[in-house]
């Protein structure tokens, strides 16, 4: 049997419509056997990072978001591109959970995709986000990279993605990454 696999998953865009909201969906669709993603809604109810609000307390919204993270074997980032990086509310997400104590974020195994109307498919948000993952202690996958260029001609009208790369690509990093939290447990 499949060893079973957690995956907290998070995508950077508020927009209802959001395509790397859909290619989030199409990662339910396609994870391997034994693999549960928790499809993180909240995003947008997530305070602006605040060490002062911090040094009180986390609010509620936050510690239910550490949790989550917290319980997760792997974090899977679906992220846009905005302004060549990811959006600021998935910064924003990522500062609150990299706080202490115990750095919910810190040695966690994770993935990163995600879609842009451009030719580049977000490539230059997920490089920014690897970076992060240096300081976050964080322990990305590297392969295959999922970067889904020109969403908009990607998905039918019920909003499933269509395109038959995108989502071998998606099925391959999913099978992969419950690999790697296999083999970074040992
Ligand atoms: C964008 N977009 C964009 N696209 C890109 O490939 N590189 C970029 O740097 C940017 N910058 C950017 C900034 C801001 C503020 C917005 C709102 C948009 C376009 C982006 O790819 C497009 O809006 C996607 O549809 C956003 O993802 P969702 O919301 O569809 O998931």
């Amino acid at each position: 049997m499949a060893e079973a696999t957690k995956v907290f998953a998070i995508s950077g865009s508020l927009r209802k419509g959001s395509f790397n909201r859909l290619v989030l969906k199409a990662a339910i669709e396609l994870a391997p056997p034994g693999m549960s993603i928790d499809h993180y809604e909240n995003l947008g109810d997530i305070p602006p990072y605040n060490d002062d609000v911090r040094e009180k307390g986390y609010p509620p919204v936050v510690e239910d978001l550490r949790k989550r993270v917290k319980a997760a074997d792997a974090i899977l980032f679906v992220t846009p591109e905005y302004n060549y990086s990811v959006p600021g509310v998935l910064k924003n997400a990522i500062d609150w959970a990299s706080r202490p104590p115990e750095p919910p974020l810190d040695s966690k195994p994770c993935a990163m995709m995600g879609a842009s109307i451009s030719l580049l498919g977000s490539a230059r948000a997920q490089y920014h986000l690897r970076q992060m993952c240096v300081f976050l202690n964080m322990f990305p996958i590297n392969r295959p990279e999922v970067m889904i260029a020109q969403a908009q001609n990607k998905f039918d009208a019920q909003g499933k993605l269509t395109d038959e790369t995108a989502r071998k690509l998606i099925t391959d990093l999913l099978k992969n990454l419950a690999g790697w939290v296999q083999r970074l447990r040992k």
